[in-house]
């Protein structure tokens, strides 16, 4: 795991985008995993600022989405990843796809949302934000590591987090739909950003604890191509800060 640790969200933002340009340009990176609320954002504003880097043949697969939101309900993730992804990177919003939380048949949806990965040959790199319990996607503690995509429960926790997007947190659905972690373990590369001090203790479980399905981003430990991208206040509860700066100082000459 590669951990860069930046002084402001804007800066984890510009390096994140960084990453995703330097994989489009050098043609390893055409499905891009992409993630809501408030994390990737400032990955998003940063890649709207690059010109002459065409987005148009991406395609592009979000982790998750609320189970019984309208789509057109202007917190459902289709309604955000409209808002902030496909409109302002000019991605065509035909390869934009959002798992369905309105499908009648929701097991049956899941299932062909995994297939649809698999079919446009897997996401090449996924951006992840993390929960404060430690959940990726909506994997909440002691989700299977070898889940796939389906129906999950929120933890009342993550209701609360997310309760600021609502009126109220009545409003804030209880069940969704994920990307499983075994989904999300076949991405070929993964970038985790957190953004705060409301993060730290979830980064420092998963990032240098044990691996537990209690801190579900801890199986990011087993992925061969992880970078973790923090704030300094989001690395606050990290132990190896000042090895995390002096690898990152240190780099070797075809790394940089
Ligand atoms: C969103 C998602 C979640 C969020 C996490 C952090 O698609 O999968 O795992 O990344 O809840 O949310 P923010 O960034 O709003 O703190």
């Amino acid at each position: 795991m590669k951990v860069i640790i930046l002084p402001t969200a804007d800066d984890v933002g510009d390096q994140a985008a960084r990453v995703i340009i330097d994989g489009i340009s050098s043609g390893t990176l055409s499905v891009l995993g992409v993630a809501t609320g408030s994390s990737p954002l400032p990955i998003y504003r940063a890649l709207a600022k690059y010109t002459g880097v065409d987005l148009t043949s991406l395609t592009a697969y979000a982790l998750d989405e609320y189970v019984g939101l309208a789509k057109t309900h202007p917190q459902s993730y289709q309604s955000v990843i409209n808002t902030e992804v496909t409109l302002p990177l000019s991605l065509d919003p035909t390869r934009v796809h959002v798992p369905d939380g309105s499908a009648r048949d929701i097991d049956a949806a899941c299932a062909a949302y995994d297939a649809a990965i698999a079919n446009s040959g897997g996401i090449d790199l996924q951006i992840l934000g993390i929960g404060s319990d430690g959940h990726i996607g909506f994997n909440e503690p002691t989700s299977s590591f070898a889940s796939r995509t389906r129906v999950k429960t929120l933890a009342p926790q993550t209701r609360a987090d997310n309760a600021r997007f609502f009126d109220s947190i009545d409003e804030v659905p209880i069940h969704c739909i994920t990307q499983g972690l075994g989904t999300i373990m076949e991405a070929k590369q993964i970038l985790l950003v957190a953004l705060g001090s409301g993060k730290a203790d979830a980064i420092a479980a998963a990032v240098e604890g044990p691996i537990t399905s209690m801190c579900p981003a801890s199986i990011l430990q087993m992925h061969p191509n992880v970078t973790v991208i923090l704030d300094s206040a989001a690395s606050s509860g990290l132990r190896l800060t000042e090895y995390y700066d002096y690898v990152a100082a240190n780099l070797p000459a075809w790394q940089r």
